[in-house]
């Protein structure tokens, strides 16, 4: 174990960040017994607020978190940092698409992704949240070219929880006896929520989701878009963003890339895409069903895909390349 992890978390005074920290910090992802520096950014009319979250993690009492570091300097944000947690930027409100937010969002993940390649050790693993998030994630990883390319991932975490969980109260199981959905694409009202590889443990026994739920109409419907609109869904209600199951999923993300997925299942997850896995395009962030060993992801491979899959496959990458263009004449690059 290295003696300490030091743990970045941008957007710190933000609602995710307050639901977010307190995992982060009593070891539910980096490990019971690995003691933890916070680095915590926001921008600097925030610090007041920061400042009281600081104080608030102080007064947990916790034995792993050894030292808190509030400040609104990239340069001492991006310092040496074995892992970065990208979610400071704006969320949409209601009647917004996440793709909307790209033009206030996107140049953070420029100097962010600058920050990395300049301060950060090159290991780093780096998690974008902020909306949109495959497209910044692109950005920021472009940003630093010195940094591998794989060592960037975004979170489609929430969708595949949404996915397993709305599947499992179909079933009345519990969710962890829901596995293997796929969210392939982008984490947008295009991505594709997948069950032809999902299994449902019923009574001791796995089953094909299909024939776990019997309900074809339900599956190719209603899941799909109810699982494609959830966080418009949130919005509505909450008027704000979803900010505990957004945190719940960075940790499941997160704890992943370090421990490991166990054996016989895969998660989501968006990567870089290269050497066409499954047909998409190279050169974007898309959400692929991933194992992950040694802090390595790999795609699963050789999972059939029919033609419905296909084409809805195909749709999401059709918007990630819409969304990198527009990035790429924002950014001026
Ligand atoms: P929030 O407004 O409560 O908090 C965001 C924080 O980021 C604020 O404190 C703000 O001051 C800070 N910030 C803005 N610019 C910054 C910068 N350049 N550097 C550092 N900090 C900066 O928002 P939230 O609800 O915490 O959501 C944050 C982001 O996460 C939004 O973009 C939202 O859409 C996104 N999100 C993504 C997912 C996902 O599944 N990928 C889920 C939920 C929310
Ligand atoms: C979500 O999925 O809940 C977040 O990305 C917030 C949003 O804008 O939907």
């Amino acid at each position: 174990l290295p003696l300490k992890s030091i743990v970045l978390v941008t957007g710190a005074a933000g609602q995710i960040a307050y639901s977010l920290l307190f995992s982060i910090a009593k070891g539910d992802v980096f490990g019971k017994d690995q003691p933890i520096i916070l680095l915590l950014l926001d921008i600097a009319p925030m610090l007041p607020v920061l400042e009281g979250v600081v104080m608030e993690l102080q007064d947990c009492a916790l034995p792993l978190l050894r030292e808190i570091v509030p400040t609104d300097k990239e340069e001492v944000a991006f310092k040496d940092l074995d892992a970065a947690i990208l979610v400071g930027s704006m969320p949409r409100k209601e009647g917004m698409e996440r793709k909307d937010l790209l033009k206030a969002n996107v140049a953070i993940f420029k100097s962010q992704g600058t920050a990395l390649e300049k301060y950060a050790k090159k290991t780093v693993k780096v998690l974008v949240v902020g909306n949109p998030a495959n497209t910044n994630c692109l950005i920021a990883a472009k940003s630093a070219p010195s940094i591998p390319k794989e060592n960037f991932s975004c979170l489609t975490r929430l969708d595949h929880n949404r996915a397993r969980s709305q599947v499992a109260m179909r079933c009345g199981v519990p969710a962890t006896h829901v596995r293997n959905v796929i969210i392939w694409g982008n984490h947008s009202s295009t991505q594709y929520p997948d069950v032809h590889h999902c299994l449902v443990n019923m009574s001791g026994s796995d089953l094909a989701c299909f024939d776990a739920v019997k309900d074809d109409a339900w599956l190719k419907g209603d899941f799909i878009s109810t699982v494609q609109q959830r966080g418009a869904a949130v919005i509505k209600a909450r008027k704000l963003s979803s900010a505990m199951s957004a945190a719940k999923a960075i940790c499941d993300h997160m704890r992943d890339i370090w421990s490991g997925t166990p054996e016989g299942e895969f998660i989501s997850m968006g990567v870089y895409s290269s050497g066409n896995s499954y047909g998409v395009p190279d050169d974007l962030i898309y959400s692929f069903p991933v194992q992950i060993k040694d802090k390595t992801w790999k795609v699963v491979d050789g999972l059939a895909i029919n033609d419905f899959s296909r084409s809805k496959m195909d749709a999401t990458a059709a918007e990630l390349i819409e969304e990198r263009d527009t990035a790429v004449t924002f950014l001026g690059v």
